[in-house]
């Protein structure tokens, strides 16, 4: 018992040291936040903890320092927390719709059908953008909640199964739910529509301004961040190196991996965009949160590229 005490004494000690931890919360059952944990394991030096969560865990839990979301919680969270910072672009990802090719033929077949989505995600917004872009209003179809399924066989209430059940004609969602549900019903009886002009999400670490005036902290984030920039360009230009890895981290098999992974992109960036965006996107999110949109001044002050300029030392 005594002997325990010491130890943890001498652990104590050395604090200072161990204490710079960073913690970072992703949705860990998505696709788009690999590249944080090929970073922890291969590029970063100091002590990081990925937990499960998303940008709200920023506001709800002091103690996590970065968050990583698609550009829907960005908006939603920033409309009450203005010390909400987007810091780097870790993925972007064209969302598809799938359908029974023998029911819809083209994009404006799904008038009068039922979609399936997740309320209040970036693939309900998705859905509404991707059926503007034919000339389809949110009236001329019904948006239906449903699960994700990372791994069959899928539940009942999630969106592959409730494809095949009949309960919804076609699904608007992210990966590799689609894949899953084109497996469900047999390829060669699906049709895929997707335009990255249209809408991609663009899934981004997130900070507070709190974090980022910590010098100590900071100094945290930015190494973090370069060792991102190594994963991602992993992610981009040496993807054997990491599929089995990212499949486990995500728990998705890794052959379901593979067959979406064309549908990810690893930009590393902040895309020159973003701004546009999000101003676009939030006039959709305050209407579903019954608020005014955003200007795109405000909006500004959520995109903070002062780390990533100073990771590539473009530092003014
Ligand atoms: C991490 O530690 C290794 C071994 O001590 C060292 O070679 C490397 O330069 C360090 N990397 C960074 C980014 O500090
Ligand atoms: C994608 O959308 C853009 C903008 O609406 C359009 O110009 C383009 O033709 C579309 N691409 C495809 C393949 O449908």
């Amino acid at each position: 018992m005594f002997r325990h005490w010491v130890c943890a004494g001498a652990f104590l000690a050395t604090l200072p040291l161990a204490n710079a931890a960073l913690k970072i919360a992703s949705a860990l059952a998505v696709i788009e936040w690999a590249p944080e944990q090929i970073a922890k394991e291969d590029f970063y030096n100091g002590s990081v903890s990925i937990v499960d969560g998303g940008v709200p865990s920023l506001f709800s839990d002091t103690s996590v320092d970065l968050a990583s979301n698609a550009e829907t919680q960005s908006l939603r969270n920033y409309a009450s927390h203005k010390n909400l910072r987007i810091i780097y672009t870790i993925a972007e990802v064209p969302y598809r719709i799938i359908a029974y090719k023998n029911k819809v033929k083209t994009a404006t077949d799904l008038k009068g059908k039922r979609i399936g989505a997740i309320a209040s995600t970036s693939s309900a917004y998705f859905v509404n953008r991707y059926m503007e872009s034919v000339g389809l209003k949110s009236s001329d179809y019904t948006l239906v909640s449903g699960n994700t399924c990372t791994a069959e066989p899928c539940g009942s209430r999630t969106l592959p199964a409730m494809l095949t059940g009949g309960q919804i004609d076609a699904i608007g969602f992210w990966e590799p739910v689609i894949e899953i549900a084109s497996r469900s019903i047999g390829p060669s009886n699906a049709i895929i529509f997707s335009n990255f002009t249209v809408y991609r999400e663009i899934f981004s670490l997130h900070t507070t301004t709190e974090k980022l005036n910590n010098p100590a902290k900071r100094k945290e984030i930015v190494e973090f961040i370069r060792a991102l920039e190594k994963a991602t360009k992993l992610f981009r230009d040496e993807p054997e190196k990491v599929y089995a890895r990212a499949a486990k981290a995500v728990k998705v098999k890794e052959d379901l991996l593979r067959a979406v992974w064309d549908h990810h992109f690893w930009p590393g960036t902040i895309p020159a965009d973003l701004l546009e965006v999000l101003t676009e996107e939030d006039k959709f999110i305050a209407r579903t949160e019954n608020r005014a949109a955003m200007s795109q001044s405000t909006l500004k002050g959520m995109i903070d590229t002062s780390i990533l300029d100073e990771v590539r030392g473009t530092k003014s």
